[in-house]
């Protein structure tokens, strides 16, 4: 049974990669300003261009080269939630990477960083949205760049920049080439979360969680293919951020239904449902539910269950955590 969702339903979304909810129109404006000739990266109908999930890389990079100053971020930041709100999210926590952001530089990401709190005060003054940023190195960078990324991390963690992780080519580097990075970050007190199992396998997941010992794992849907790693994931209360529809748009997976996400939740992992990057993959959290209550059945008593446990593994405060679970939950 198929049933309509509310876009309204109240959600929270914990994957979301902030260069990668940049709506194409946007990014098109921005190469405008700035004579850009980004025209690769777009489809004639305006949407972004790519192949598959390393030229995708490339096209995001390339839409990046647009984002040159904090007020570029700023404009990004209010174009971003905007569409999030309009999606029915309360809460989202973002992906926010300071090599796109002055380069690592401390000083630098500050000024970023600041422009990009602004933007977001401002969106959670008039649309409600809460914002919350999760300092993320590019795996493909390397671990020498890592380090200063880790830096930033540290010296910016607070009740804003509350979480640390790393994203990018899951096929390059070992996880262990990024200890000195994580461990910067927890020693600054920031919550941890590590893209893998999604280009790797489950043995990517499990070198991710032994090395850099992080309470949530991007995607890590792969893990299925191991039910001694799934037993683990369930014991050790390791939160997943699933972002199905991007799973299948990039051909992890070749359709909703065949997708692991719900056998992750029958067997008692916890799962979290996200976009990952909402204009690349065609989606919204709304289309995700309606998708996956097409192929499971699931329900809004489900997807109000899920985003009850998204709270729970949010990065952030306890005061925050209490108002959105008290909007999930139709108490305010
Ligand atoms: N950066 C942006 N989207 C990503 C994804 N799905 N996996 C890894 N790195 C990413
Ligand atoms: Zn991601």
């Amino acid at each position: 049974m198929t049933e309509r969702i509310d876009p309204a339903l109240p959600k929270v979304e914990l994957h979301l990669h902030f260069e990668g909810a940049a709506p194409p129109a946007f990014i098109r404006g921005l190469a405008r300003e700035k004579n850009l000739d980004i025209s690769r990266i777009f489809t004639e109908d305006g949407g972004y261009a790519y192949r598959d999930f390393w030229h995708f890389l490339d096209v995001y990079e390339a839409a990046t080269t647009t984002l040159q100053t904090p007020a570029d971020f700023a404009r990004l930041t209010t174009a971003v939630l905007e569409d999030r709100a309009q999606d029915g999210v309360i809460y989202a926590e973002t992906f926010l990477s300071p090599d796109f952001c002055g380069g690592g530089d401390v000083g630098a990401w500050k000024e970023y960083l600041h422009a990009i709190r602004e933007a977001a005060t401002q969106a959670e003054q008039t649309l409600g949205i809460i914002l919350r940023g999760i300092i993320t190195p590019i795996r493909h960078f390397g671990p020498e760049r890592s380090r200063p990324i880790a830096i930033c991390a540290a010296e910016t963690a607070g009740e804003f920049i509350t979480g640390f992780g790393i994203a990018g080519d899951e096929k390059q580097f070992h996880p262990r080439d990024f200890t000195w990075a994580f461990d910067c970050a927890r020693e600054a007190g920031l919550r941890l979360t590590a893209h893998a199992g999604e280009w790797g396998g489950p043995d990517s997941v499990r070198d991710a969680l032994d090395h850099l010992r992080p309470e949530r794992i991007g995607h890590g849907v792969r893990a299925i293919e191991d039910p001694s790693l799934v037993d683990r994931l369930a014991e050790d209360r390791i939160v997943l951020e699933v972002c199905p529809g991007s799973n299948v748009f990039l051909g992890i997976y070749p359709s909703f239904g065949a997708h692991p996400v719900a056998q992750f939740r029958d067997r008692g992992v916890r799962v979290t449902l996200s976009t990952d990057d909402p204009p690349f993959f065609h989606t919204t959290l709304t289309r995700e539910y309606a998708a996956l209550s097409q192929a499971f059945g699931w329900t809004e008593d489900d997807f109000r269950a899920i985003n009850l446990d998204a709270a729970r593994a949010a990065f952030c405060d306890e005061g925050t955590r209490n108002r959105i679970i008290q909007t999930i939950e139709g108490r305010a």
